[in-house]
């Protein structure tokens, strides 16, 4: 499947040559920038040549400020079509988009180098991804807390997540909730960025959100680049080590409600706590640094709870006790209660680093149950894995990273 959601060829885009995985031939055409990432893991034990070829492919979008669009559209005439009748798409540039995504691509390198051992991809590769980790410091982060932000909610890879409703102005109407709510509140943003720089976006205060998901995300890529600089002799390790820490830091200070044993995002320059629960809310777990009795609340009062995320196929992107809860795509839109496997992958990652192996076993054999009655679909029903969305998903592959870790122990 990956093989055949492969594309490439020579674009109108200045003759550049792409090859790359697309998320979805029937759904997802273009290279996106998240996507991206989780193939080149999930590639790696196909061919890590393959793996490489993927990033060094997503790099060449890389822009000389720093900035990285979400999406490459490396043959936009091809898919005009899909172009135009997609609502939240907002261009910097013909060929690429204005808009970020998570910045999993550091995780994916040091994945790579891990089973590669390859320091002259890390030299080659790192330049581009230091640049992007600093525009997301420079740009994304205006009131300097060591939290970055997004401004639109396609920028965390979470687009009709309910936790985003308040913030987009969007009522509760089910069952087709937030669809063409999702599209007249978008529009609004888009008109209020119109003209305005990149740097002038965030202080405008339409949609700023601090997502502790993408928080957490650039964190362990944070870490990742000091762990790959110190390995390749690049300068500044300790740099990326003191920022990763503050983020962390921040998330502890801000986004830690002790109270409910778990994390909140925050909603603009007023820094309200967006109290809907979804995955999110875990995610730092992810985070080695994470101090121990925090990560064992997460786990013991929350994703192990049968109310909220414990379903027969877990992680649920939102949590059953949620009045949102859409386990079945009833609304047809994202990120509204069904599985995701990239979720499952980063949370079985971060389960192991904090010694829940036995958990971490039991997601992975789920996950894999999951597939095996869903096929690779681009998300599941959490209570019966049927599957649903795109098919022939490109990161619901990642599966392939599980099982070689459980097999290998
Ligand atoms: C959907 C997902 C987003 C992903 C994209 C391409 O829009 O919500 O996270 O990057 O599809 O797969």
């Amino acid at each position: 499947m990956l093989r055949s959601n492969r594309q490439s060829g020579i674009s109108d885009w200045d003759g550049m040559r792409y090859d790359f995985v697309c998320p979805s031939p029937t759904h997802y055409p273009f290279q996106w920038f998240w996507d991206s990432a989780f193939h080149a893991i999930a590639l790696l034990h196909i061919d890590p040549e393959l793996s490489r070829q993927e990033l060094r492919c997503l790099m060449q979008g890389a822009q000389s400020n720093g900035f990285q669009g979400h999406m490459l559209l490396w043959e936009r005439d091809a898919h005009k079509r899909w172009l135009n009748e997609e609502y939240s798409i907002r261009l910097a540039h013909p060929f690429y988009t204005a808009t970020i995504q998570p910045p999993v691509v550091a995780r994916a390198v040091e994945r790579i180098f891990e089973v590669t051992g390859d320091k002259a991809f890390v030299r080659e590769i790192l330049p581009p991804m230091v640049r992007f980790f600093d525009w997301l410091a420079r740009v994304r982060d205006p009131d300097d807390d060591g939290l970055i932000a997004i401004i639109q909610p396609d920028e965390s890879g979470l687009d009709a997540s309910p936790k985003y409703d308040k913030a987009m102005r969007i009522p509760y109407d089910p069952p087709t909730h937030t669809l063409p709510a999702l599209q007249q509140s978008m529009q609004r943003l888009f008109d209020a960025y119109k003209g305005a720089t990149a740097e002038a976006q965030p202080l405008l205060d339409v949609f700023l959100f601090e997502d502790v998901m993408v928080n957490a995300i650039y964190a362990d890529g944070l870490r990742a680049l000091a762990r790959l600089s110190r390995a390749v002799g690049a300068p500044e390790p300790d740099r990326f080590e003191r920022a990763s820490q503050r983020t962390l830091d921040a998330l502890m200070a801000k986004c830690w409600d002790a109270d409910a044993g778990l994390f909140w995002d925050l909603s603009g320059v007023a820094e309200e706590r967006a109290r809907v629960l979804t995955f999110t809310s875990l995610f730092p777990l992810i985070l080695p640094d994470l101090d121990a009795a925090v990560a064992k609340r997460l786990v013991r009062e929350h994703l192990l709870n049968e109310k909220e995320f414990w379903l027969p196929y877990p992680v649920p992107s939102v949590a059953a006790s949620e009045v949102t809860f859409d386990p079945a795509w009833q609304t047809k839109t994202t990120w509204q209660g069904p599985t995701w496997v990239n979720v499952n992958w980063y949370l079985y990652w971060g389960l192991r680093a904090h010694g829940f192996d036995d958990i971490a076993s039991e997601l992975a054999r789920r996950t894999v149950a999951m597939q095996a009655r869903g096929g690779i679909r681009e998300f599941y029903d959490p209570f019966t894995a049927e599957g649903y969305g795109a098919t022939d998903f490109g990161w619901s592959c990642l599966s392939l990273d599980l099982i070689a870790a459980e097999t290998s122990g």
